[in-house]
């Protein structure tokens, strides 16, 4: 689906607060939720209860990182004005449509979601053989489906579950409502393409491979990651000529760097006329020059704890009033009229 039809559409998204976000995030997911918001009615939501269900034994992780995460997402530029901002635990409702799904959702459904059995094996230090877990991809259902999303941005790892909400959605319209009087409309997955930023270390950047660059960190930490980031390990001495497509630092300047400047550098690697610090000195300019911003916002929204909870406050009343008005028609279609 394209990101610029010109009928705006209803948008949801969600982020587990399981840890602090990293270039990788902003240059994969945020930078995609800020294009988004410029043109349709937005929702992003702190994902509280889907981090308990990997994190159940250590709730403090929620605690810890979820308002930082908050921080990030305003810091680089999701506007509460634009788009609605809010905690998942803090609507209810998510929970009850859970449980009104949960019964009309065959078994074999979420046993055969590819992340269960991935992710329990995967994850095995932690036990995930629990009921909460199998339920996981029923509640971003829920998620999805309470605001009448037509769209959700996702990484690749995520279609299943906007796949299954699909089926979710349809089962529900068949068996609670008139043909061709559908409540729930069927989502299409947004497919974010994967971030190209690599870790510092050539891999995909991520917290458990320790070589991130975080959005929190300060300008001093980012320098010093950047400055001892491996390159062409054939570069042992400043005179000894470099390959660009052997350095982790030259995926960094792909998507920093202009034409112009890939080309010198490219040269001055190739030739021995430039050292790895040269090199690496044009990167750190545009990094700085992409943070910088990023990181005073984060430090002038931090420090006014009331407007930033009065900025989340709002939210999630915005998305309660959302979430009632969904939950009103899901009961009427399942008859419990009788609740006085
Ligand atoms: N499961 C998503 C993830 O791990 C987070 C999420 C929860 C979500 N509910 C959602 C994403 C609803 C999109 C829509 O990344
Ligand atoms: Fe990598 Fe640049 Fe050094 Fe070449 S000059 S090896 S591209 S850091």
């Amino acid at each position: 689906m394209s990101h610029s039809t010109n009928k705006p559409l209803r948008v949801l998204s969600g982020m587990r607060p399981t840890g602090r976000l990293h270039l990788g995030h902003y240059k994969g997911v945020l930078q995609n939720w800020l294009q988004l918001q410029e043109q349709h009615q937005c929702f992003f939501f702190a994902a509280d209860w889907h981090a308990l269900t990997t994190d159940y034994a250590n709730p403090a992780i929620v605690k810890q990182t979820i308002w930082d995460m908050l921080i990030d997402w305003l810091a680089v530029g999701i506007d509460p004005e634009k788009s609605v901002i809010f905690i998942q635990s803090a609507v209810p409702e998510h929970a009850e449509l859970h449980l009104l799904f949960s019964f009309m959702t065959p078994l074999s459904w979420l046993e055969r979601v590819p992340t269960y059995k991935d992710q329990i094996s995967e994850l095995r230090e932690k036990d995930l053989g629990t009921y909460g877990f199998l339920g996981y991809p029923l509640l971003q259902s829920a998620d999805i489906l309470m605001y009448l999303a037509d769209a959700v941005p996702v990484g690749e790892d995520q279609v299943p579950h906007v796949e299954l909400t699909r089926e979710i959605a349809r089962r529900f319209n068949h068996l609670y409502r008139e043909p061709g009087q559908p409540l729930f409309p069927e989502p299409q997955p947004l497919l974010m393409p994967a971030s190209k930023l690599p870790g510092l270390d050539g891999r995909k950047m991520s917290k458990s491979y320790g070589n991130t660059i975080e959005l929190a960190e300060t300008w001093k930490v980012t320098e010093k990651k950047i400055k001892t980031m491996p390159t062409d390990p054939a570069r042992i001495r400043r005179t000894d000529a470099g390959t660009p497509e052997l350095c982790p630092v030259w995926d960094y300047h792909k998507i920093y760097s202009s034409e112009e400047e890939r080309k010198e550098l490219d040269q001055g690697c190739r030739n021995a006329g430039i050292g790895c610090l040269d090199c690496k000195k044009v990167l750190l300019q545009h990094i700085e020059e992409e943070l910088q911003p990023i990181r005073d916002r984060r430090v002038a929204i931090a420090a006014r704890e009331d407007d930033l909870r009065d900025i989340i406050r709002k939210g999630n009343e915005q998305a309660r009033l959302q979430a009632g008005r969904t939950m009103e028609k899901v009961r009427k279609a399942l008859q419990m009229g009788y609740r006085v």
